[in-house]
């Protein structure tokens, strides 16, 4: 049934957004996507609103975007949800964007399962609300089988974080001499990350005009490609989506390399 539901949903799409679609599929799919989800806030203001309502606009961004991130083929989306920064923010701002993981994944459980979406997690859990980890590791679990699309939703994540913690845990095994300093390279850095199960992201997406990383994925950045857009998380659809996967597709990856060379 609901199966029935998303596939009239999928025909329904603007013809213009499908042959689009349909093109980007012959062409080169990054793997892994991630977004930095900035302008809330701001699109709310425009609307005189509070900015809880921006975050909660923003929370059906996040279905649209899932939804077409799988019909595309892509294998990682990443969202930078909450960043360890943003406890600076007031407390009754981070009630709110504590809960909205329960609202979403309670609302949109149902479809992501349908869907074969399998969801995931990178951050600091400790530092979480119970009721906000409850709901991620309901997800997690009922979601655990599935092998379509990840969605890795980066929450109390901070990039700096994230390597101090590995330079801790390789600095203990070295110390228990369960690694020498020469073993210490590139591969043993990255299966200490959160990410050590995942691909690099092949391509960044930050909205609302910001061009910064703000602590996001310091160390796996370090050869995706960019696409920085003005328009405000909530505003950003399927056609914006698509805009940075076309976008991506003209771009050439050297790695270091000189064009046209694949390496050997
Ligand atoms: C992004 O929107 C959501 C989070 C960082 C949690 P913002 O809340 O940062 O919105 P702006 O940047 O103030 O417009
Ligand atoms: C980055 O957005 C963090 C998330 C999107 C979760 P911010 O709005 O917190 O970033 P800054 O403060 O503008 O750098
Ligand atoms: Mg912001």
């Amino acid at each position: 049934m609901l199966e029935k539901l998303l596939r009239k949903k999928t025909l329904e799409m603007d013809s213009s957004i499908s042959d689009r679609l349909t093109k980007v599929k012959n062409g080169d799919i990054p793997s892994h996507v991630a977004i930095i989800m900035d302008g809330n806030g701001r699109w709310a203001k425009q609307r005189s609103l509070p900015r809880f309502a921006g975050h909660h606009e923003g929370m059906k961004t996040v279905r649209k975007i899932t939804r077409i991130a799988n019909d595309i083929g892509i294998s990682v989306l990443t969202l930078y949800a909450f960043s360890t920064e943003n406890w600076k923010r007031p407390k009754m701002e981070i009630d709110f964007l504590m809960k909205l993981p329960g609202e979403f994944l309670t609302t949109y459980l149902p479809e992501l399962i349908e869907q074969n979406v399998k969801v995931e997690m990178i951050g600091n859990t400790d530092g979480l609300p119970v009721h906000t980890k409850e709901a991620i590791s309901r997800a997690m679990h009922e979601t655990a089988q599935n092998d379509g699309l990840i969605l890795n939703f980066a929450m109390n994540y901070g990039s700096r974080l994230e390597i101090v913690e590995t330079v801790k845990e390789i600095a203990r095994l070295a110390i228990a001499n369960e690694i020498a300093i020469e073993d210490i390279d590139d591969a043993l850095i990255d299966a200490h990350l959160m990410t050590a199960h995942l691909p690099e992201p092949d391509l960044l997406i930050r909205t609302s005009g910001e061009v910064r990383l703000s602590n996001f994925m310091l160390w796996q950045l370090a050869y995706s490609e960019f696409s920085f857009t003005e328009v405000l998380w909530p505003d950003f659809d399927e056609a914006c989506m698509l805009n940075a996967i076309e976008e991506y597709q003209m771009r050439n990856r050297r790695f270091g390399n000189v064009e046209g060379d694949k390496g050997s």
